[in-house]
């Protein structure tokens, strides 16, 4: 293994030399779950500009089961990635003569679709002679609302999506400290199940908060785990199996659907608020004094919940940031972004061909080793 890497060509021997205030272009991919998408990202001293992004989603190859099934997402994505990033170098209106350094999300995520992203992008850097910047998913959706909103360092994330639910302290890039996290379910696998069980589509997210609007948050007393308890970490299997087995006794009886959709999306919604106004109340504002509060991930899309978090970072004096829902959701131009910022800051391996594929990647290795409650395991700490 130690000798491959000299048939390499060499790779950029600036790498660690900070470039400030050079401008970069960075082409980012992503491919960690059910999205293949590539965007072009440009970095002029603070400045950011998209020029391209494009995303295909694969909501409906796993409709039929409920939930993305890896093995057909790997082979989705294998199938589409070279047209995804030739149609975002288009967009640009750049080919790879114009890009400085490729950026591919190289985990946390399934594995299968990860290594295709990954892959892709090793080759077009090998083939160039780019550097090549594995980038953490987590890290792209940390730095998401610095996309279009040029929100400034520090602020509180919550990462709230199919696959995570943590809250982040972003101090600066690569300054990452995980407050708390789940320590079983992601909210958006809670609301999957659910609308699964009722059979309402997926994914289950937009399904059941339409259903919701019809019914009455209060008809069911269901359980909202941890909250009375110290500290702010999530639980939601709970809250899961209790809506799903009250989704069962309820047959064809939409009122009591819709009831139960509501209760359910208020019952989520409090967890999340409530454990965000703790988190606030312990945030360390920055040299500006300014507290802010992003929230990212695709269960950030919910109307309910972003209110409840809205009015959690008014009561805290906090700025409250929603980046748009395309920056939200998993997109390669927070990776093409992350990419773009560690190249810039010359804070990146100039070996990232090197790099191997994570499955789990926690974004803060200290606190997940740490916390055995967020997982850890032969294959080490989850994400
Ligand atoms: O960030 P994302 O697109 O993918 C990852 O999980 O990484 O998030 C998808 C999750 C799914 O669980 C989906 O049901 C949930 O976000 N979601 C929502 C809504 N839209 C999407 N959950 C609640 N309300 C929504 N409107
Ligand atoms: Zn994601």
């Amino acid at each position: 293994m130690a000798t491959w890497k000299h048939h390499l060509p060499p790779l950029a021997q600036a790498a660690y030399i900070p470039l400030m205030s050079k401008s970069c272009t960075i082409l980012g991919i992503e491919s960690s779950c059910d999205e293949t998408a590539a965007a072009v990202v440009r970095l002029c001293g603070g400045e950011v500009r998209i020029l391209s992004e494009t995303v295909r989603s694969q909501t409906e190859a796993h409709a039929p089961y409920g939930g993305v099934v890896p093995e057909i997402a790997a082979r989705a994505h294998a199938e589409i990635a070279d047209e995804i990033v030739r149609r975002a170098l288009l967009d640009s209106g750049l080919d790879l003569g114009g890009i400085d350094a490729v950026a591919a999300t190289s985990g946390p995520g399934l594995i299968g679709g990860v290594l295709v992203g990954m892959m892709t992008g090793k080759a077009l850097a090998v083939a160039r002679d780019l550097p090549f910047l594995p980038i953490n998913h987590l890290e792209g959706h940390a730095l998401s609302p610095r996309l279009s909103q040029g929100c400034r360092f520090p602020y509180l994330l919550l990462l709230v999506s199919g696959g995570h639910c943590q809250f982040i302290d972003v101090r600066g890039l690569g300054e990452y400290r995980r407050l708390g996290s789940t320590i079983d379910d992601a909210a958006g696998e809670a609301f999957d199940k659910l609308a699964r069980t009722l059979g309402i589509g997926f994914p289950g997210g937009p399904a059941v908060e339409a259903l919701a609007w019809e019914g009455n948050p209060e008809r069911f007393a269901l359980p909202r785990p941890l909250l009375n308890r110290p500290g702010l970490d999530f639980s939601f299997a709970g809250l899961k199996t209790a809506s799903a087995r009250l989704a069962e006794t309820l047959g064809d009886d939409r009122r009591g659907q819709a009831d139960l959709c509501a209760s359910f999306q208020a019952a989520v919604s409090d967890c999340l608020a409530e454990k965000t106004a703790r988190a606030l109340r312990q945030f360390v504002p920055g040299p500006d004094g300014g507290i802010r509060l992003v929230v990212a991930g695709g269960v950030a899309a919910n109307q309910t919940l972003r209110h409840a978090l809205a009015h959690v970072a008014d009561g805290a004096g906090a700025q409250f940031i929603a980046p748009p829902l395309r920056h939200c959701t998993d997109n390669a131009a927070m990776i093409a972004l992350a990419g773009a910022e560690r190249f810039q800051a010359g804070l990146y391996d100039p070996d990232g061909l090197a790099f191997k594929a994570r499955p789990r990647w926690p974004l803060d290795e200290d606190s997940a080793r740490l916390n055995p409650a967020y997982g850890g395991g032969r294959k080490g700490a989850k994400a």
